[in-house]
């Protein structure tokens, strides 16, 4: 007789390990550790208190004095690390990006203030991309017939690369989606001392509607779309190609973003590269969870942990959440 047939006893029971708390606690998987969350962070110079964003309710634009602050609790909490975004005052804007290389633009003077708050107990991160920037928005500078110009970028991403490790950025977040911009990067950084600064490709990077509420968080207006650089939602391949071509350029940690609905791609680069793989529960994630929420449609704490320990399954050694605080404080307050 087969186990579980109809009309029989079953002989299997996996039920037995889902009984108590403490047997499931036992066999469970997957845990979330606060070491392995990195807290995305937004920085304005031009604001005097920090700046309640809409699309994203809890998260806020910080002031230089409320994002020392907020990486203190990170520290104390035990996080793996901050990821710093500028967001230039709309003056400081232009088509090459400018402040994004100037010693004193608000990302590289966020990042002085923030490594001599912290030192060493996080990791100080930055992202690397020209999209903040640009009066234009997109994430690299425009050749004469509008188009992103892929090795004009590159240049800009060297500079960039050079002013945020000279600012204390100890891992950088190349989210541009240029062709060779690890490569370019690291050399870049090689070459004038910053060997120990690390590399995180942004590898599988979709062009993706669920960044939709991050365009308030740093006041970009986008002209276009990014699609001639982002990958295409439709492709698996493609987004695991992109992981290993940047691991062979050098990245010491590469990224699938968004996260929940690229869960495949998560899985495909983990199970295929030598390198730790993170990914980015993005902006667009977590308003979906906030507004379901907020109407009374969703579990806010249980989704944002299932979303948080999916994401962990499916091979993810880190992940970049905006709820990263709060995890890690239930985390604290459960052990
Ligand atoms: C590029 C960048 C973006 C995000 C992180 N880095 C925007 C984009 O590529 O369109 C999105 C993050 C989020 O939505 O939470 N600088």
């Amino acid at each position: 007789m087969t186990t579980g047939s109809f009309g029989s006893f079953p002989v299997v029971r996996p039920r037995r390990l889902r009984g108590t708390p403490a047997m499931r606690r036992l066999v469970a998987q997957t845990r979330l550790d606060p070491a392995q969350l990195v807290l995305p962070l937004f920085v304005r110079d031009d604001i005097v208190e920090p700046q309640p964003l809409q699309s994203m309710p809890g998260v806020v634009q910080h002031t230089f004095d409320s994002v020392k602050a907020a990486v203190t609790e990170a520290a104390e909490l035990g996080l793996g690390g901050v990821m710093l975004f500028g967001v230039p005052a709309d003056s400081a804007k232009d088509g090459f990006g400018t402040a994004a290389t100037d010693p004193d633009g608000v990302l590289n003077a966020a990042t002085r203030v923030v490594a001599a708050e912290v030192g060493d107990a996080l990791v100080v991160q930055t992202d690397l991309c020209l999209d903040e920037f640009t009066d234009h928005g997109h994430c690299g500078v425009l050749a004469a017939d509008g188009s992103v110009d892929n090795d004009a970028t590159l240049e800009r991403y060297r500079d960039m690369a050079l002013e945020q490790a000279r600012a204390g950025s100890q891992l950088l977040g190349l989210s541009g989606m240029m062709d060779g911009q690890v490569a370019a990067v690291r050399a870049a950084l090689d070459s004038d001392g910053f060997d120990d600064v690390a590399v995180l490709a942004y590898s599988a990077k979709y062009a993706s509607a669920f960044y939709g509420p991050f365009r308030e968080a740093v006041g970009s207006t986008l002209r276009g779309d990014r699609k001639t650089y982002q990958l295409d939602p439709a492709n698996r391949r493609e987004g695991l190609r992109e992981a290993v071509l940047d691991v062979e350029e050098g990245a010491d940690i590469v990224m699938v973003k968004p996260a929940l609905s690229y869960l495949d791609l998560v899985a495909d680069v983990a199970a295929t590269v030598p390198v730790p793989v993170w990914a980015y529960q993005v902006s667009g994630e977590y308003a979906m969870i906030e507004a379901a929420a907020a109407h009374g449609w969703i579990d806010r704490e249980r989704a944002i942990l299932e979303s948080i320990t999916s994401i962990r399954r499916a091979g993810a050694d880190a992940v970049l959440t905006y709820w990263a605080v709060e995890v890690a404080r239930g985390l604290k307050g459960a052990a």
